[in-house]
């Protein structure tokens, strides 16, 4: 058996890269590839030891090193020519003026007018969307104020203590990323929490030992017709009227977050109770909206402004720099080159710094809700690999975890390193200059990047006194491709830039397949099925003989198991 050499391209896309000739500038990446695919990172070094501090951009506080991907000066006007014939910067434009770019349900993208001043104006129509935005942002803070400082009220008098956000994907992975992330910032007495799988037990534990006169649900969905939403929402009514005992506290306990304020209100929230959002914000894309609720209540209305600011600042990088400064657009390019040209299938986000915990839980769904996608927008097969599938977990934790494989196994990872210059926490002992803890996680960062990259060889593990037995076990090949952030802390605003980067990276790599980055079409089946098949688990009727074999002998299993005592 023939053991895959980390130079080649993986077989999968190798086949895929050859069925492709999606352009000329793709064809020339190609053979640009054929000539410099299998170089080391050793070698792209040493043949320009320059690299480490040109292959460097800045933006909105961040500075990305991407000259450890295995790239040189061609590969890049390469790609960067693709970018311009797949019309990215046209795109860019059509994004923030409104144009309807989410073609399959006929409808602009607008997150980015989420964070624009108050000042500014864009019509959809005959609508100022900006003013939309800012009257909803109002509210939040009023409300978030009311909340924060005890003024709002439950039914029985008490302040609330606990807020439950109900809902699901893009209203519960963004809000729970960044309540994360900014907890440094937030309202220490206010217990966050967030409810999304339709399993009990999230819902049960969420609410154990809490006292329903002090706990607030935020029902977040931006349809209010999303299964598990409202049937955690429906349950956690029951819990609460189970203590309160009457019907009019829903007012107190219950707000919502939606673009159907009908559905909200047959649920019983009051309209004056329900924030806003519009069709043009994509689920995924929804944390700077309404559906930020929770966030603005955990860190407060200003610290929610400068989040929007950051993600503003990395807007506007995005929307006024040329492509080759240009950080979200690079990043979205060297995406598709590991992962269409080096044959990648995944992308490992590392950030260093407890905090961001939730970051890769939340860039999963904006990675691959977005980009997942096997047609273009005309309908026609792409021809070519999409979305890298994104994991990860903070470092150092998964050091200690997955990263054998990153350097040792056959497969390849291309890494996102994230790291900041200060702690939030630092630890160190008082009498040195710097936080100690804090460098000792850094040089972690800094020594993971190098190790995939440069490895370790034969004659480095020789020379070392290593036996000839172990050698082989010894070796790291490197040549293992790893983009690097850094900003000076993190904030709100550091925060707010992040996210955008990453919306950003998103964008442009569904911009060179060609595809429609703002719809989810593939959810729909499992959808539908799970419907039809819960309704047959409740009528306890045999199950449809339209199932497949398998899946009735499940359902039948199932049933059995559910029956029995022991
Ligand atoms: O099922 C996918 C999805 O539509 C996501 O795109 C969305 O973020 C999530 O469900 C929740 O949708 P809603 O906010 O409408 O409840």
């Amino acid at each position: 058996m023939s053991t895959p050499t980390l130079g080649r391209p993986h077989n999968l896309a190798t086949k895929s890269i050859e069925a492709t000739s999606l352009s000329a500038s793709w064809q020339a990446l190609l053979d640009h590839h054929a000539r410099i695919g299998d170089t080391h990172l050793r070698d792209f070094f040493s043949a320009d030891p320059g690299r480490g501090t040109r292959y460097t951009v800045e933006a909105a506080g961040f500075t990305l090193n991407y000259a450890k991907n295995r790239i040189d000066k061609e590969t890049l006007d390469g790609l960067i020519a693709l970018a311009h014939e797949c019309e990215l910067p046209a795109r860019i434009a059509a994004m923030f003026a409104g144009e309807v770019i989410n073609t399959t349900e006929q409808r602009a993208v607008l997150h980015t007018a989420l964070r624009a001043p108050v000042t500014e104006r864009l019509w959809v129509g005959d609508v100022d969307v900006i003013a939309q935005v800012h009257a909803v942002l109002s509210q939040m803070s009023s409300f978030s104020e009311q909340v924060r400082n005890g003024v709002w009220r439950g039914h029985t008098g008490q302040p609330i203590r606990n807020v439950i956000n109900i809902g699901i994907g893009g209203s519960s992975l963004g809000p729970k990323m960044a309540c994360e992330a900014l907890k440094h910032y937030s309202q220490r007495g206010l217990n966050m929490q967030f409810v999304s799988n339709v399993d009990g037990t999230a819902l049960a534990e969420a609410v154990h030992e809490l006292d329903a006169t002090e706990t607030l649900f935020i029902v977040c969905s931006k349809s209010f017709g999303t299964q598990e939403t409202l049937t955690n929402a429906k349950a956690a009514r029951a819990w609460s009227l189970g203590q309160l005992q009457d019907e009019s506290a829903v007012a107190h306990h219950f707000v919502a977050v939606s673009s159907n304020v009908q559905a909200a209100k047959a649920f019983g929230i009051a309209p004056q109770h329900v924030f806003a959002l519009w069709n043009w914000v994509g689920g995924r894309y929804s944390m700077a909206s309404a559906i930020g609720l929770s966030i603005m209540i955990a860190i407060g209305p200003s610290h929610f402004s400068e989040l929007l600011a950051g993600m503003r600042a990395m807007d506007e990088h995005f929307r006024d720099t040329p492509i080759k400064d240009n950080m979200p657009a690079l990043m979205g390019l060297l995406a598709v080159w590991n992962n269409d040209f080096l044959g990648a299938q995944t992308q490992a986000v590392l950030p260093y710094e407890q905090y961001l915990a939730y970051l890769p839980a939340y860039l999963q769904q904006l990675t691959m809700e977005s980009n997942g996608k096997q047609v273009r927008r005309d309908g026609q097969p792409v021809g070519c690999q999409t979305s890298p599938i994104i994991w990860g977990a903070p470092g150092t934790n998964g050091q200690h975890s997955f990263y054998q494989l990153l350097h040792q196994g056959t497969r390849w990872v291309p890494c996102d390193f994230i790291g900041f210059g200060q702690s939030l926490n630092p630890m160190g002992p008082a009498d040195e200059p710097f936080d100690t803890q804090h460098d000792l996680l850094m040089a972690n960062l800094f020594a993971q990047a190098q190790a995939l990259a440069f490895g370790k060889t034969a004659q480095a593990c020789r020379d070392e006194g290593v036996p000839e037995r172990l050698v082989a076990h010894r070796v790291f090949e490197g040549n293992r491709p790893s983009n690097t952030l850094l900003a000076r802390k993190l904030t709100p605003h550091s925060l707010g830039a992040l996210v955008a980067l990453y919306e950003h990276s998103v964008f442009t790599q569904g911009a060179i397949w060609g595809i429609d980055s703002f719809d989810q079409l593939g959810v729909e089946l499992g959808k539908v099925l799970a419907e039809r098949t819960a309704a047959e688990l409740a009528a306890s009727a045999q199950p449809s003989p339209s199932h497949d074999s398998s899946t009735q002998a499940l359902i039948q299993r199932y049933r059995q198991l559910r029956e029995t005592s022991r």
